[in-house]
């Protein structure tokens, strides 16, 4: 691996480390420009500069990822500046902000959607590059995602609002909808913590019978759905008066038009 400067240590950037140091990268190839100093020791053997050096303008980073939060960028690129002007690739995950946004000198851009399953290698990363990439870039940038998680380019850039939308955010859905089912085991009196462990294996089962099976989603609503039983009577409210289709698509369009408006 070429060597990397990681902006931004958060919930993303600090998730990606993490799925780097998993799958086995050589930490010395990555270094993380940070404000914060408390998290460090949860990424030992991983160099944290608070600043750019001239010294640092002397190592050859052939990559800069860009994980701050979007209002962060202006004063960010402006510290890079030094560093942006040698041309290396860079790497924005930041929703909302498009290619032309980092590419201040020609530089080749790769914007990612991530998540935050990044962290232990069962990410989405949605990929999108400039025309300053080449096949050599675009290769690099897969050795970057590909330990990460599903990988894949799209060629129109503005479909990275619906997948900021769906797989960016989905994680937050995903708990969202666990929680609500969590609440109500506590509310029927079950204890707090086998709530939570009854949600996470009734989610993960299910992921994993999806998987090992291979049905369809459709499919697998039927097995468990009897002519007058209990989850038709659910799926009759959740399904049939709409309002659940309705506000999850409702849902996704705000995170769409945020993300249109970043
Ligand atoms: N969170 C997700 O699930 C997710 C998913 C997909 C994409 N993203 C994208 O990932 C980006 C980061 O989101 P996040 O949730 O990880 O935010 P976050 O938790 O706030 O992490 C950003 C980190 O960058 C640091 N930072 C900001 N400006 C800096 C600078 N100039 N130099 C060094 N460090 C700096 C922040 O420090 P301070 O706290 O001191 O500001 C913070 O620790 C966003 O653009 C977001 O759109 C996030």
């Amino acid at each position: 691996m070429n060597k990397i400067l990681l902006c931004g240590c958060g919930n993303m950037g600090g998730a990606m480390l993490r799925g780097w140091m998993n799958s086995g990268v050589n930490t010395m190839d990555i270094m993380v420009l940070e404000r914060k100093h408390f998290d460090r020791v949860k990424f030992d053997g991983i160099t944290f500069i608070s600043e750019i050096t001239e010294s640092l303008l002397k190592e050859r980073i052939a990559c800069i990822v860009i994980a701050v939060k979007p209002s962060h960028i202006e004063p960010l690129l402006t510290q890079l500046d030094p560093l942006i002007k040698l041309k290396p690739m860079i790497l924005s995950v930041v929703a909302g902000k498009n290619t032309d946004q980092f590419s201040l000198y020609n530089n080749p851009v790769v914007r990612v959607m991530p998540n935050t399953p990044s962290a232990i290698n069962q990410g989405n990363l949605v990929m999108y590059k400039n025309s300053y990439v080449d096949s050599g870039l675009k290769r690099f940038a897969e050795s970057l995602m590909e330990p990460l998680g599903l990988n894949f380019w799209i060629e129109d850039e503005s479909m990275m609002d619906l997948m900021t939308a769906v797989s960016g955010s989905g994680p937050a859905y995903v708990f969202y909808f666990m929680k609500l089912l969590k609440d109500r085991l506590i509310k029927g009196g079950i204890d707090p913590m086998l709530s939570d462990q009854l949600v996470l294996n009734l989610i993960s089962g299910s992921v994993a019978y999806k998987k090992v099976t291979g049905k369809s989603l459709e499919d697998l609503i039927d097995q468990v759905t009897s002519p007058g039983g209990t989850t038709e009577a659910a799926l009759n409210v959740l399904r049939d008066s709409g309002e659940l289709d309705t506000v999850i698509h409702k849902a996704l369009d705000a995170a769409i038009e945020r993300s249109k408006n970043l």
